[in-house]
């Protein structure tokens, strides 16, 4: 197969993909240019990997493992909307995560765990966050700002991360396509 680009991340339990999805709802019926993630696709992003071929992408799922006795499982709690970046403008609208060392050190065992396969940490902070929209034009997002603003602490749902995953995402017309490469179980050390 031809190059894929890669990322690693969590899904959401069913019950908390499905409340979210709910409390969506209210944002979507606005009527803007978001471009809304696709309920399947509802995820959250750990590492982003970026382009591999099949060798790599090997190697990478071998290494996986190796990050996994960093964080034996954890509760994570996705609680509020809201967007980045601040200010007028609206790329990204996400749900967020709240503060998690555990979550943090699996980061962090992701990233070390890669870095002998020459892939870069990231310089921008880790900011997690389960990503429901997108958009790319210019608009007056008046309504839905103040929408946000009431839901900015709205709890979403909590539920206990026992793996991760390693993805292939490929680009279509319709939006990406995510394939789950490996389920990687987080383990007591
Ligand atoms: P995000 O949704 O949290 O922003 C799969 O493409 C995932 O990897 C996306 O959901 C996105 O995470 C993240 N991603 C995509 N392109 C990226 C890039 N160039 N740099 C960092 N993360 C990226």
């Amino acid at each position: 197969m031809a190059g894929m680009r890669l990322f690693t991340g969590i899904a959401l339990d069913d019950a908390v993909r499905r409340n979210v999805l709910r409390e969506m709802k209210p944002f979507q019926k606005i009527g803007t240019p978001i471009r809304w993630t696709a309920a399947g696709n509802v995820h959250l992003t750990l590492k982003f990997i970026g382009e591999a071929d099949d060798a790599l992408a090997a190697q990478i799922g071998a290494a996986l493992g190796k990050a996994s006795p960093a964080a034996a499982p954890f509760r994570l709690r996705l609680a509020g909307f809201g967007k980045f970046p601040a200010g007028d403008e609206l790329h990204v609208l996400w749900a967020g995560i709240g503060e998690s060392p555990p979550l943090r050190a699996l980061f962090a065992a992701i990233e070390d765990a890669l870095a002998p396969l020459g892939i870069a940490r990231d310089n921008r902070p880790f900011q997690p966050h389960v990503t429901l929209g997108r958009n790319k034009v210019r608009y007056n997002f008046k309504s839905l700002f103040s929408l946000l603003e009431q839901k900015s602490r709205l709890f979403l749902g909590e539920w206990l991360v026992s793996a991760f995953r390693l993805f292939s995402s490929r680009l279509t017309p319709g939006g990406p396509l995510y394939s789950v490469l490996k389920e990687i179980p987080l383990v007591q050390s």
